[in-house]
């Protein structure tokens, strides 16, 4: 473990000219009218309910549904997330990763429970993996429900939204997209966002994106999101990937951390390690 901290700093260290993570702008589009708190309050109401299976949780291993010590570890990131959040004024983290399969959905989920958990924030989790949607699979969905539809205009987040509990919203795929990287690049984008915020006045939204190396997806969202966690596979990402993805990152938004997945060589209570 410290092996691979001691790298990570080491790449950042020799990164030359490369702008560091905290450094850069915030997105420009931030400037969000909000609707009164009791608007908000209907507006989530309003949303339909989610009911979730406790099986369905665990076989995913998302842990931070149900709380108690198996959720330490996640809660232990949502605090780490918050004070970041809280201290530049953030409401929009993406999750990604260098190659696939390395935890982001599972992580994006797990977050979201955590934070859900804490009844004075809000929380969005919206799925931009367009190209291998699995959140609706993962929480058993079957609802007709689509986020890229929203996206594109053509449905209505009220009606492709799901609400657990009063303060999480859920928005998943029920497939690929056709056209992701055309979407995601959609000038629409941003408004469309601005939108489901100042409706929902979330504390925190988090993307659910696709892997860095294996498309151009991320990158073309990268710069409507304010901050970055970068998920990596132990004994499967490299050192090399994780700084090549933090380098084109940090040149978009604030790399927040990189959460070191999948570490088999730890306590159960520690499902993921976190740098920063
Ligand atoms: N901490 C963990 N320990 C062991 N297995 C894990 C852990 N986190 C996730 N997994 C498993 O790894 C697999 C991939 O997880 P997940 O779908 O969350 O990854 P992903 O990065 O979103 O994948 P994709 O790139 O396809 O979107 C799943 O089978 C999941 O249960
Ligand atoms: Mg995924």
């Amino acid at each position: 473990m410290e092996k691979i901290q001691s790298a990570i700093a080491k790449a950042r260290a020799e990164r030359v000219g490369g702008s560091q993570p905290g450094t850069t702008a915030l997105r420009t589009d931030a400037v969000v009218a909000s609707s009164p708190a009791g608007d908000v309050a209907t507006a989530w109401q309003a949303l339909p309910a989610l009911t979730l299976s406790s099986r369905q949780m665990e076989r995913n291993r998302i842990v931070a549904f149900r709380g108690g010590s198996a959720a330490t570890g996640v809660d232990m990131l949502r605090t780490r997330v918050l004070q970041q959040i809280r201290a530049n004024n953030w409401h929009r983290l993406a999750i990604t990763s260098p190659s696939a399969a390395c935890g982001k959905s599972t992580l994006a989920l797990n977050l979201a429970f955590s934070l859900a958990r804490q009844p004075d924030l809000r929380t969005l989790l919206l799925e931009l993996d367009l190209r291998r949607p699995s959140l609706g699979s993962m929480l058993g969905v079957s609802r007709d429900i689509s986020f890229s539809g929203v996206l594109d205009g053509t449905r209505q987040f009220e009606s492709n939204a799901m609400r657990y509990g009063d303060n999480l919203a859920i928005s998943t795929n029920p497939g690929p997209s056709r056209n992701p990287a055309e979407l995601l690049n959609s000038l629409h984008v941003p408004d469309v966002l601005a939108d489901i915020e100042a409706r929902y006045d979330p504390t925190l939204t988090i993307f659910d994106m696709s892997p860095m190396l294996v498309s151009d997806d991320t990158m073309a969202f990268a710069g409507q999101v304010d901050c970055v966690l970068l998920v990596a596979a132990a004994e499967a990402t490299t050192i090399k990937e994780i700084d090549q993805c933090e380098r084109e990152l940090a040149a978009q938004t604030n790399v927040m951390g990189v959460v070191l997945n999948k570490c088999r060589y730890m306590g159960p209570e520690y499902g993921y390690d976190y740098d920063y």
